[in-house]
């Protein structure tokens, strides 16, 4: 299969650029579209045979559930129940970086949820993102568009690495907005959860559910499916540091021939390094750095530790994952 790259801007959004995506879409293929947070796969998320084409192409194991994309509040009540309660946080956050957990409807095919009660539903702000879903008139079943255990593609560049011959189109709409995962929340029992920190905070989240579990407490199991699975993991070596003196020791200690050092500071002079101007910052890039890093033939990641707070925690969540020491 050839991969085929629609170059998109955001700002003139084309009906006849989109319509290839669209037809590909309803006839069950699969489509690679910008988010404001990554790169998603996405398929009809309503069509059993379209979903199962995302696993194959992602190689991504069948016991992981994936997220419904909406454009409507009448997508989500195409496909979920019991969120009525939840209407203030939903019209805070969406469209946006929030993804909720809620009991599915029978409309929803079992491979979409792995078989468990409850979907994922996102409403995402990217307006490409956007302008397919509206078009589409369905929602799209997307995971980030990595192969499995890669780290998620911030750029349509990084999703060709992944994803060449495996895709017929890929939508370029240029680098995410954000760079990190949606948070996801779990909103279908009694007691509302974190399941996976991401671009919206626990801060942002507070005011609107006030008995909110989850605070990434690093001995807390994590119940989201996805969890459990190595993921966002370069090819390059990761190690966490908290100081500045640890860099050179570091250094020496994995014999590294071309290390690099990423933060928020200035490193210690000794070796490149990578400064972030803030965490929104840091999130945005994480990622497309890891991927040029790749390239570069660099054996040695130190990445300073984001503290746990505000975005720290899902960069955090997001480094120790991709990192050999924890
Ligand atoms: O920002 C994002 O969320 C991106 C963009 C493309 O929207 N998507 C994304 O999808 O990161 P994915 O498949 O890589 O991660 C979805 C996460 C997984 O950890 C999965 O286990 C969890 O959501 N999840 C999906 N359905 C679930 C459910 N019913 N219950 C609990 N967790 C669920
Ligand atoms: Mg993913």
């Amino acid at each position: 299969m050839k991969t085929q790259i629609i170059p998109m801007s955001e700002s003139n959004i084309q009906s006849e650029g989109l319509a290839p995506a669209l037809e590909c879409l309803r006839s069950e293929g699969l489509v690679v579209f910008p988010t404001e947070t990554v790169y998603g796969l996405g398929a009809h998320g309503l069509v059993t045979e379209a979903v199962e084409k995302i696993f194959i192409a992602k190689g991504r194991p069948a016991d992981n559930p994936l997220i419904l994309h909406i454009a409507s509040m009448d997508m989500l009540e195409q496909v979920a129940r019991d969120y009525e309660k939840y209407l203030g946080l939903l019209k805070a956050f969406w469209p946006g970086p929030l993804t909720v957990v809620l009991p599915k409807k029978d409309i929803v095919p079992d491979v979409v949820t792995a078989g468990l009660d409850t979907v994922a539903v996102r409403w995402p702000s990217g307006k490409i993102a956007r302008a397919l879903i509206e078009a589409a008139g369905f929602p799209l079943a997307a995971p980030s568009a990595n192969r499995s255990g890669r780290p998620s593609p911030t750029t349509a560049q990084m999703a060709f690495h992944d994803l060449e011959g495996r895709v017929p189109f890929i939508i370029d709409g240029g680098p995410c907005e954000l760079g990190l995962e949606s948070t996801v929340v779990d909103l279908s029992g009694d007691v509302q959860r974190i399941l996976r920190p991401g671009a919206l905070t626990y801060e942002d989240l507070l005011p609107f559910l006030p008995v909110l579990q989850g605070d990434t407490k690093k001995n807390e199991p994590l119940r989201s499916p996805g969890m459990k699975y190595r993921h966002y993991k370069p090819d390059i070596k990761i190690i966490v540091f908290d100081e500045v003196s640890e860099i050179g020791p570091l250094v020496e200690r994995h014999q590294a021939g071309k290390p690099m050092v990423l933060g928020l500071g200035k490193g210690d002079g000794l070796s490149p390094f990578i400064q972030f101007n803030d965490y929104a910052d840091f999130a945005q890039r994480l990622y497309s750095v890891f991927f040029e890093l790749e390239r570069t033939g660099c054996d040695l990641v130190l990445i300073q530790r984001p503290e746990e707070r505000g975005l720290g925690r899902a960069l955090l969540n997001r480094i120790l994952k991709a990192s050999d020491i924890i």
